[in-house]
């Protein structure tokens, strides 16, 4: 359905929030981008112009405060986490964006200003005086109503049912964005485009969130100033969530590369944690409704990584790191085990013992022990050629329609519906249908039997069981770029077939590709045994 720009003439836009830089990334950080790069390498596999950005939400009173507690200013300390600790990670888990936005650059404050300016001069803006609970955590006033009530520590005081700290009692005077026009054409928007929301249980929230009626959004703050100052009234900075989500605007041009924006915006999907969905679902519109640009194609909420029955969050990490995981797992390991393990849009809980378990079964046995028997036969049979099919039946085809069975899935659960985990479950369901071939077929008995017959068997179902290989290498490389490169390596299909990164989703469920004569050499053990690593 897509053609080589993309289904609507231009770039497949895919985002991931912009992280707030009071901290090191986490385990939930890093679930959101890495899903993210799958969607937007699926995507670039399909053929499609893909444009993947990332980057970091750097104003704001949470910044300043932490800053304030290092003793250092909020601009340096943002520096030194983007370069010490955002980018890092991100390079160390093979994330392949194609930008990286800071909401400190000029390129973004400049333009931001613009956007509000406009706003400003359309009447949608103007001064009013607010006084409610405000959480830092979220950078968000709260309705009296959704406050929890404290205990121990917090007894007699009023909390904020995500971070469960105490909200502070705000009163400003400043400048306000009449959101609460816009409930009517934001409830038509969820009732055209149902699949403008996902899942679904996220869109019904929404949607109940709307019909309640919308307040005017309070869009600057007076009482402090590491933000983006106000055009018109410079003792204001702009309300962190304004400046915040204009980043999927301006990283790609808006108001100075019009040739760009046009070819990029808006995005087709917006990766959000469900804990910031009412702002991309509902104000995120309404701003770009107010100022008359497209809307995005699709905001997708992914459920939190759970520890001990509450989201995951910088105080209740029980010192896991992503690099630990990585460490022990290695990279491609922990980029398949989220997205496998936990349905996309449901929370899931961090198990170590459920990621050994994964690991062991589904990469190391499956998946790992498939192509290195494959590549030893090969060499122990053939020198390492791979033979030609010659005798070809119907064990072979039930393959052939596995794979294109396998492809076509997993192409519409993770290209489409972003159904990781079912789409990663259909290319595994094959890799355990070859090894099941392998074991059906024999071939270190046919090995024994020296007649011609016997020979064409061997290599037909070597053949095969390579040819198999070279769809799953194709399939998982979105998400396992490191191992399926190492596997193409060793099925030798570069000189022939090109780089990895070249290959098509498209074609990748076809039969015959990987040419009789490529060279197959046993590489590197994909998985190794959890045991044999430190
Ligand atoms: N800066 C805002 C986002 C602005 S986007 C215009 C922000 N930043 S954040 O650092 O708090 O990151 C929030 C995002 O990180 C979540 O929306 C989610 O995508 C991801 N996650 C953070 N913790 C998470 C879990 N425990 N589980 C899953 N994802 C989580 O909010």
């Amino acid at each position: 359905m897509s053609d080589s720009t993309g289904t609507r003439g231009h770039s497949y836009y895919v985002t991931t929030p912009i992280y707030y830089v009071n901290d090191r990334p986490h385990l939930g950080h890093a679930y959101t981008t890495v899903a993210g790069d799958v969607l937007s390498r699926w995507h670039r596999r399909r053929g499609e112009q893909v444009c993947f950005l990332t980057g970091t939400d750097e104003h704001g009173q949470k910044i300043m405060r932490t800053a304030e507690a290092h003793g250092v200013s909020p601009q340096e300390w943002c520096d030194r986490l983007v370069e010490e600790e955002w980018k890092p990670l991100w390079r160390h888990l093979q994330i392949a964006n194609d930008d990286f936005i800071r909401t400190t650059e000029e390129r973004h404050t400049a333009r931001v200003q613009e956007f509000v300016q406009d706003l400003y001069d359309r009447g949608e803006i103007y001064r009013g005086g607010y006084e409610g609970p405000y959480c830092v955590g979220c950078e968000e006033y709260k309705s009296p109503g959704e406050l929890l009530d404290g205990s121990g520590e917090f007894e007699g005081r009023k909390l904020c049912p995500i971070h469960r700290t105490p909200v502070e009692m705000l009163k400003e005077e400043n400048y306000f964005f009449r959101l609460s026009a816009y409930g009517p054409r934001l409830l038509e928007l969820y009732a055209a485009e149902p699949g403008f929301v996902q899942p679904e249980s996220a869109r019904n929230e929404v949607v109940r969130f709307v019909e309640q009626g919308l307040q005017d959004l309070s869009i600057s703050r007076s009482t402090f100033d590491w933000g983006i100052p106000v055009p018109w009234d410079p003792g204001h900075v702009i309300y962190v969530w304004v400046d915040a989500l204009l980043n999927y605007a301006t990283a790609v041009g808006y108001g100075a590369d019009p040739e760009r924006f046009a070819r990029t915006f808006p995005a087709d999907v917006h990766l959000v944690g469900k804990d910031i969905l009412r702002f991309h679902a509902v104000i995120w519109p309404a701003m770009l409704m107010a100022n008359g640009l497209p809307l995005p194609e699709r905001i997708a909420a992914n459920g939190w990584l759970m520890v001990g029955g509450e989201k995951m969050s910088k105080s209740n990490l029980t010192g896991i790191s992503p690099r630990q995981l990585t460490d022990h797992f290695g990279v491609d390991a922990y980029r398949y085990y989220f997205l496998r393990a936990v349905p996309f849009g449901t929370d899931g809980s961090f198990s170590w013992e459920d990621f050994a378990a994964r690991y062991t079964s589904e990469l190391a046995d499956d998946f790992g022990n498939l192509a290195s028997r494959t590549a030893a036969m090969v060499g122990r049979y053939f020198g390492g050629v791979l033979p030609a099919a010659t005798a070809a039946g119907p064990a072979e085809q039930a393959l052939a329609d596995g794979l294109a069975r396998a492809a076509a899935e997993a192409d519409e659960r993770i290209g489409e519906q972003l159904d990781f985990a079912g789409g990663l479950a259909a290319v595994l369901d094959f890799v355990r249908q070859v090894n099941g071939y392998l074991s059906a077929q024999e071939p270190w008995k046919t090995a024994k039997d020296g007649s011609e017959q016997g020979r064409a068997r061997l290599a037909t179902v070597l053949y095969s069981a390579a040819e198999a290989l070279r769809g799953i290498a194709v399939l998982l490389s979105p998400v396992m770029p490191g191992a399926c490169g190492l596997l193409w390596d060793s099925l030798g299909a570069e000189p022939q077939l090109g780089a990895l990164a070249d290959q098509r989703i498209p074609e990748a469920g076809g039969w015959g590709l990987l040419p009789a004569g490529v060279t197959v050499t046993k590489g590197a053990v994909l998985f190794p045994r959890l045991e044999e690593k430190s």
